[in-house]
């Protein structure tokens, strides 16, 4: 597979099929979303879907239009508006970001992926996603999407877990100062809409050329997952 092709075949792609998601900047605006909608975003897509997550993130955003508005809400009252998205651990993560955001950085979000990392709760994936996304950092972002799409790419035969390191590394060859928050969509979008886990739609797909898995027959094959 060719690194720089594949890179402008799928930007080209999310130039014309990226969600429309109420928090992200359209392609190539040149503007971009808060971050502070882009890391409440992430945090709740790293547990539902994003038409699942949306009427909260609505609610959120309505209620705590800044990262300073959700640090000085009671509790209680963030639990409940968290309550159905799961997890409470991750509302539990979410306020204490805030709160250290906003005690600590006077309400604005480290701009970089090892300052965020910093922030308690935010974890390798959520500083990725941030510094990409809301900062256009060269950022490796990686969630079970994106491992998805390496695996088919470069049909890699190693199992997971065992192969995160591998598709990581994978990934990080894409990775450039040219449109990187963009990228990282990108590619999410692609495994979320097109290289989906079962039945990807590859009639579809933009990179069918450069893509091991299709050339294979079975791209459905990977990731290759250990049997329990
Ligand atoms: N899943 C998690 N974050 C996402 C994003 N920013 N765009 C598309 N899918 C996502």
């Amino acid at each position: 597979p060719d690194v720089s092709l594949i890179r402008s075949e799928l930007l080209a792609w999310y130039d014309a099929h990226a969600r429309s998601l109420q928090w992200r900047a359209p392609p190539g605006a040149g503007t971009r979303t808060e971050p502070y909608r882009v890391w409440l975003s992430e945090v709740m897509l790293q547990q539902t879907t994003v038409p699942h997550a949306t009427p909260y993130f609505h609610d959120f955003t309505r209620r705590w239009p800044t990262v300073s508005d959700l640090a000085a809400a009671p509790d209680a009252e963030v639990m409940a508006a968290w309550a159905g998205l799961g997890y409470y651990a991750r509302a539990r993560n979410l306020l204490a970001c805030a709160r250290a955001v906003a005690s600590d950085h006077g309400g604005v979000f480290p701009d970089t992926e090892a300052g965020l990392l910093a922030l308690p709760g935010v974890g390798a994936y959520t500083a990725a996603a941030v510094a990409s996304i809301a900062f256009d950092r060269a950022a490796n972002v990686v969630d079970g999407n994106v491992e998805r799409v390496m695996a088919r790419l470069f049909a890699v035969e190693t199992p997971l877990p065992a192969a995160r390191p591998e598709l990581k590394r994978l990934a990080a060859q894409f990775i450039t100062d040219d449109r990187p928050g963009d990228w990282a969509q990108a590619l999410m979008d692609l495994g979320a809409t097109v290289c989906r886990p079962k039945s990807p739609t590859c009639g579809l797909c933009p990179l069918t050329d450069q893509c091991l898995g299709f050339a294979g027959g079975t791209p459905e094959r990977f990731p290759i997952k250990t049997k329990k």
